[in-house]
C-alpha cells in the first residue's frame, strides 16, 4: 500500500495518517512532523527550514525533496505533506521510478475554508510525543494534558490566525495544478473531509480492496 495524502492545512492529513498507519501497520511519512523535529533538535536542517515554517511558507523544493528521498524505501507508506506543487510531484515520480516503485492513489482531503480555520485554531499538540488533539472535536481526557504520555499540550506556532491565513493562500496558489497533475494520471481520489474522522477513514479505505475496516 502506497498512498499520498493531499489537502489544505487542517484538512486532517495528520489525523488520517495516524489512523491509517495504526490500522494497516504501515509507515507514515509526515514531512511537517519530520521538519518540526529537526527544528526542535536545532539541527542544521532545522536551522534552514525554521523561518519558512514559522511564516507559513513552503520550504524550498530542493531541501524537502532530499528529506523525502531519504525516507522512501521499498516498504509501503502513507505520505503526508508532500508533494505540495507540481515540481515536487515530478520529483516524487522520479524518486519512485529510480527505486522501481509506484503508488496506488493520491487522496485529496476536501474541506471548506471555515472548517479548516475552526480545526487549526482549536488544534493542540503534545509537546513531548506530538499527539494531536482538538479542544472541541477531539479533546484530551484532562485539559492541557496528553492522554498518551502526560505531556503538556500546546498550540503550534503556525496555528496563529495570521499564519493560518498565509498557509491557506500558499495552499490555494499551488493546489489546482497539483490536483490536475494527478487527475491526468488517473490517480486522484477526492474525499469529503468535513465529516468525522471515522467517516473520513471509511471513505478513504473504500477506494482500496482491503475489505471492511473500522478505526475504532
Ligand atoms: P504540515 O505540518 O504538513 O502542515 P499542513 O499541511 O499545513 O497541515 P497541518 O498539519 O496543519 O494539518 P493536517 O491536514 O495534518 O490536519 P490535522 O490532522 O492536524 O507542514 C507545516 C509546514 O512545513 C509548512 O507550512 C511548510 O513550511 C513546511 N512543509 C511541509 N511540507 C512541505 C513541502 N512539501 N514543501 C515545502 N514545505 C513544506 O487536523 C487539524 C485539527 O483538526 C486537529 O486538531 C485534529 O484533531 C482536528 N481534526 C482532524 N480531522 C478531523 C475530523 N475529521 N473531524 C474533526 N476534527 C478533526
Amino acid at each position: 500500500m502506497r498512498i499520498i495524502l493531499l489537502g489544505a492545512p487542517g484538512s486532517g492529513k495528520g489525523t488520517q495518517v495516524k489512523i491509517l498507519t495504526d490500522h494497516f501497520k504501515i509507515r507514515g511519512i509526515s514531512l511537517g512532523d519530520i521538519l518540526r523535529q529537526e527544528v526542535k533538535r536545532n539541527s542544521p536542517l532545522g536551522g534552514k527550514v525554521k523561518e519558512y515554517m514559522q511564516e507559513g511558507l513552503l520550504v524550498p523544493d530542493e531541501i524537502v525533496s532530499l528529506v523525502i528521498e531519504e525516507n522512501i524505501n521499498n516498504e509501503g507508506f502513507i505520505l503526508d505533506g508532500y508533494p505540495r506543487n507540481v515540481s515536487q510531484a515530478e520529483k516524487l515520480e522520479s524518486i519512485l521510478n529510480n527505486k522501481n516503485l509506484s503508488f496506488d492513489k493520491a487522496i485529496y482531503l476536501d474541506v471548506s475554508e471555515n472548517m479548516l480555520i475552526t480545526r487549526l485554531s482549536g488544534r493542540r499538540v503534545c509537546k513531548v510525543c506530538n499527539a494531536n488533539y482538538h479542544v472541541k472535536n477531539m479533546p484530551s481526557k484532562r485539559e492541557g494534558i496528553c492522554n498518551i504520555c502526560g505531556g503538556e499540550l500546546i498550540q503550534r506556532n503556525d496555528d496563529k490566525p495570521e499564519v493560518i491565513k498565509k498557509r491557506w493562500v500558499v495552499f490555494q496558489k499551488e493546489n489546482a495544478s497539483l490536483m490536475d497533475y494527478y487527475r491526468q494520471r488517473d490517480k486522484l481520489v477526492i474525499v469529503d473531509a468535513n465529516k468525522e474522522a471515522e467517516e473520513v477513514f471509511q471513505a478513504i479505505v473504500k477506494n482500496f480492496n482491503y475489505g471492511k475496516h473500522s478505526c475504532l
